[in-house]
């Protein structure tokens, strides 16, 4: 074996670890984060939970997860005009199941949700924006969340791949 062939079986060895990272790196991302709505209140009465969502930075693919009495409450995906008024008539989704239940957000959208059995009427209610995620342009500030970091490691990660692949093939 000369020497050419043996670097090149290096070469490939290197490639497929880094696809697997990558890949590996990639579903970690695409499956989002998983957020307690309310945080460890849960989903019940006498909780603001337009001050809560106001502290949240939701982004595409993430989850949320409503944690409740599901004797008592429920959760229903409403409209806008239908969450301004409490009206559980016309909902989107009945998200209620066993009463720990999750609900991707795979729109950049506002979502609501709310609770009917007039529960609504006491604030179990909340109000969601989903953003795009977007990278923080380099150089990154010192406050970076765990997603950032990982995003743009993902990122280093497929240029790397494609530089590689450029130039050797696969
Ligand atoms: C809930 O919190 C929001 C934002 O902090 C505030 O504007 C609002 O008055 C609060 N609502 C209630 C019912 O306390
Ligand atoms: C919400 O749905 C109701 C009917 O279910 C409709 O009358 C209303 O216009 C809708 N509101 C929005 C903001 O789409
Ligand atoms: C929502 O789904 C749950 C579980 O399937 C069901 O028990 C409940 O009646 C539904 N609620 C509404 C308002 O349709």
């Amino acid at each position: 074996m000369d020497g050419l062939t043996m670097m090149l079986r290096k070469r490939g060895g290197a490639l497929r670890l880094l696809v697997a990272v990558a890949a590996a790196a990639m579903l970690a991302c695409t499956v989002g984060r998983l957020i307690s709505v309310g945080g460890r209140l849960g989903w019940q009465q006498n909780v603001n939970y337009t001050d809560w969502a106001s502290h949240q930075h939701l982004y595409m693919g993430d989850w949320l997860m409503f944690r409740f009495d599901k004797t008592m409450y429920n959760v229903l995906e409403v409209n806008q005009t239908n969450y301004e008024q409490c009206n559980d008539h016309e909902f989107i989704n009945n998200i209620t199941r066993g009463g720990r239940d999750v609900f991707q957000l795979t729109k950049a959208r506002p979502y609501y949700f709310l609770s009917s059995g007039g529960y609504c009427y006491n604030g179990m209610k909340v109000a969601i924006n989903v953003e795009v995620y977007v990278p923080a342009p380099e150089p990154a500030s010192q406050n970076n969340s765990p997603l950032k970091t990982s995003s743009r490691v993902v990122l280093s990660i497929v240029s790397a791949i494609a530089t590689s692949i450029w130039w050797h093939g696969l």
